[in-house]
């Protein structure tokens, strides 16, 4: 009987499928995932991992696979995977981008609209007793989005899928990325684009050259009254430097779903802050596109243990 090994909390039924599937299932079960060690002793003699972006896939992990034949991830992200080292010992890969698009592109507008019309600020105010003055014209004024210049870092499927959003709202898209796309944008380098924007979005992936992409530097070339919003990594953003600009005003707000660090610490500074907006990791997190995600990646690891076609494979 073949083996599969899940190191992260799943979904009871996937783990059903597989099994049901004739295979051997190793799986963890708890949301604190489990530590590098747990994962090579268990993974020496597997056939395929389900992992998720909690785990480290390391050369140390894959080094102590002795016969796997794939690595399936539950996220279109795959930075805690060490892809190239896999690939190098014939380990495919499997990644579930596509059907976390959309959900991922609106909880975006959901931040952009949060922060710059200060949703988030309004409910605390009402929860901690604190609206205590009768409605005036001056009362709690945000930012409109109407009409406003959206600068989108990174322009693959969500940064395609927050163009036709921003369309709705009325804003005006500039975009950088490698290469310029065939998209309804304009392509700007990257110093126009943090001069220009009323709000950034960052939808990369994280890698070496996107490794705290919005810097200090960056930021001293936002207007001071742009919006930062980030829902891809929370490496691509320098979050000292960040945090440091947003005390002094240096741009007007943030909206994060993503941290350097996650869970972030209760002493994060981030948390103190009025301007910002904080979601923790939840760009995906609909209930229909974790089951497709759960779909996609359970597909993509029996496809790699059979030798056939996956779904989406790097
Ligand atoms: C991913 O898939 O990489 C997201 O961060 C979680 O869905």
């Amino acid at each position: 009987m073949q083996k599969v090994l899940v190191s992260f909390r799943f979904f009871n039924e996937w783990i059903k499928f597989l099994k049901d599937n004739g295979l051997e299932v190793k799986a963890w079960d708890s949301p604190v995932p489990p530590s590098k060690i747990w994962i090579k002793e268990n993974i020496s003699d597997a056939d395929g991992l389900l992992c998720s972006l909690v785990n480290r896939i390391d050369r140390e992990v894959i080094d102590a696979a002795k016969k796997l034949k794939v690595i399936s991830t539950f996220s279109v992200g795959y930075d805690h995977i060490d892809v190239n080292y896999a690939k190098s010992k014939k380990i495919r890969i499997g990644y579930t981008p596509e059907v976390l698009t959309d959900a991922t592109a609106d909880l975006i507008f959901g931040l952009i609209l949060a922060v710059a019309r200060r949703i988030v600020e309004g409910d605390r105010l009402i929860r901690f007793g604190k609206w205590n003055q009768p409605w005036t014209p001056d009362f709690m004024l945000g930012t409109e989005v109407n009409g406003k210049v959206l600068g989108i870092v990174g322009m693959g499927r969500i940064g395609k899928a927050l163009i036709k959003r921003a369309k709705g709202f009325g804003m005006k898209v500039i975009y950088n990325s490698r290469t310029k796309k065939d998209v309804d944008a304009e392509f700007v380098d990257l110093d126009y684009l943090a001069k220009e924007s009323d709000f950034v979005v960052l939808a990369v992936d994280l890698n070496p050259t996107t490794y705290h992409i919005v810097n200090k530097d960056f930021i001293e070339k936002m207007k001071r009254s742009a919006f930062l919003i980030n829902a891809s990594r929370g490496k691509v953003i320098d979050e000292t430097a960040l945090t440091e600009a947003l005390k002094l005003g240096k741009i007007r707000g943030a909206a994060l779903d993503v941290f350097e660090e996650e869970p972030i610490s209760s002493d994060n500074p981030l948390i103190k802050l009025e301007n910002v907006v904080l979601t923790p990791h939840i760009g995906s997190a609909t209930y229909e596109t974790r089951q497709k995600m759960a779909e996609v990646s359970v597909k993509n690891l029996l496809a790699g243990i059979k030798g056939e076609q996956m779904i989406y494979e790097l």
